[in-house]
């Protein structure tokens, strides 16, 4: 088993961060990697692989099962890592629909591949193969201020229609072990950052929009609370879980590092005001300006990693501060990667569309 791997979503941040993670630590795995290439999947994100002759590259949907079907046949595929997703909370308000189709009919195909390929066809058990699937700390609703981190019991409360897509996914997953014996493992993660992450998700928006000398949107009061993680070590945690973890169970990964949002653009402008750049607006924190909520924004979350700790002997090691710095300066090193992405007109009509019409809080 782990000897040909299927990562689907591999050209996106987390996917192909594991794809990294994977060549620089499991140099004898071969990795096929299905993906749409959507506005969130890059091929640059792969350039450069330590192992470029491990990798192949499939462009393709996940909705399209004939295609998952002769991939798991002819690469004789026996290990799934599921990343694909349409995964921003913000576009699954202001569009739902990409986010049923891939996350939940997307998952249900993949699932109904591997039943009749790895299940029916060759009749394969957990010790050949397994589908691991990458899931969210959204699943389970917002926390209140005293409330306890979410665990593994924890009963699933989504609130965004991206939430509700991958609750929906995480149960198919679940009732295909349960039902079919088709050997799965979950993991839900919280909040992630670092190399390769499309500047629309909150850190590194707020590094490209600091450097470039535009306002820095922060949703309501800016108190709201995630639990941040340094990709990599979710890279590491869910490859401890296809390895050591119980076939049929979820596992949390989370990062133990809960500021609220206002605290991290802060922490932000003052590492970027450190570095001594060439910036329009300086310091960079001038730039702040608090703007609308996003409509049903979750207030807190924080997960309860005690599991996998005990079971796997796995936690995380990157202080916030010690990842922040290590993601800055990959932007900043990368900047054609990120002047690639901000001159595309669909990244341009995506910043219109959600923050233009957005007024002040
Ligand atoms: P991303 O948006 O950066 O990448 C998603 C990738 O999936 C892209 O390469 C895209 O082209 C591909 N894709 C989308 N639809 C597809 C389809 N129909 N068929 C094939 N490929 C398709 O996402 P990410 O931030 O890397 O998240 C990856 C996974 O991790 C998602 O399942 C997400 O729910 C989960 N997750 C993300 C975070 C986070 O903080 N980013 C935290 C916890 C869990
Ligand atoms: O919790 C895990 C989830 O984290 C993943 O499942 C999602 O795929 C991932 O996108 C992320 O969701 P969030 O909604 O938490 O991430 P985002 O970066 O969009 O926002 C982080 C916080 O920052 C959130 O409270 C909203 C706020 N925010 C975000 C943006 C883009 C702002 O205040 N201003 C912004 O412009």
């Amino acid at each position: 088993m782990n000897q040909n791997i299927l990562v689907t979503g591999g050209a996106g941040f987390i996917g192909s961060n594991f794809i990294r993670f994977i060549q620089n630590h499991q140099p004898h795995v071969h990795i096929t990697n299905l993906d749409l290439l959507t506005y969130a999947g890059h091929l640059e994100n792969l350039k450069d692989l330590p192992l470029p002759d491990q990798h192949e590259f499939a462009q393709g949907d996940i909705c399209d099962q004939d295609l998952v079907e002769s991939l798991l046949r002819e690469k004789e595929i026996d290990t799934i890592v599921h990343f694909a997703a349409e995964s921003h909370v913000d576009r699954s308000i202001l569009g739902p629909a990409a986010f049923v189709q891939t996350n939940i009919v997307g998952t249900f195909s993949l699932l109904e591949a591997t039943r009749k390929v790895w299940l029916q066809e060759n009749q394969q058990n957990e010790e050949q193969v397994r589908f691991h699937h990458i899931s969210t700390d959204e699943v389970y609703g917002a926390l209140g201020p005293g409330d306890p981190a979410f665990e593994e019991t924890t009963p699933y409360s989504p609130n965004s229609p991206y939430a509700a897509s991958k609750a929906s996914s995480d149960h198919l997953v679940r009732s295909y072990g349960h039902s079919f014996g088709l050997p799965i493992s979950i993991s839900n993660c919280s909040n992630n950052y670092g190399p390769y992450q499309f500047p629309e998700k909150l850190i590194p928006l707020m590094i490209t929009n600091a450097l470039n000398g535009k306002p820095l949107p922060i949703y309501g009061d800016g108190q709201q609370i995630r639990d941040w993680l340094y990709v990599e070590e979710h890279c590491e945690a869910i490859w401890k879980i296809i390895k050591e973890g119980k076939v049929g169970e979820n596992y949390h990964i989370g990062g133990g590092n809960q500021p609220a949002n206002i605290d991290i653009v802060r922490t932000i402008c003052t590492l970027l005001d450190e570095a001594d750049l060439p910036s329009p607006v300086l310091p960079h924190s001038k730039l702040i300006e608090y703007v609308q909520d996003r409509p049903g924004h979750d207030w807190r979350y924080a997960m309860n990693i005690k599991k996998i700790q005990d079971e796997l002997g796995w936690s995380p090691k990157h202080t916030l501060e010690n990842g922040l710095r290590k993601t800055i300066e990959w932007y900043l090193k990368n900047s054609s990667w990120l002047k690639a992405i901000q001159k595309r007109q669909d990244y341009q009509n995506w910043i219109d569309d959600n923050y233009q019409k957005r007024g002040k809080a």
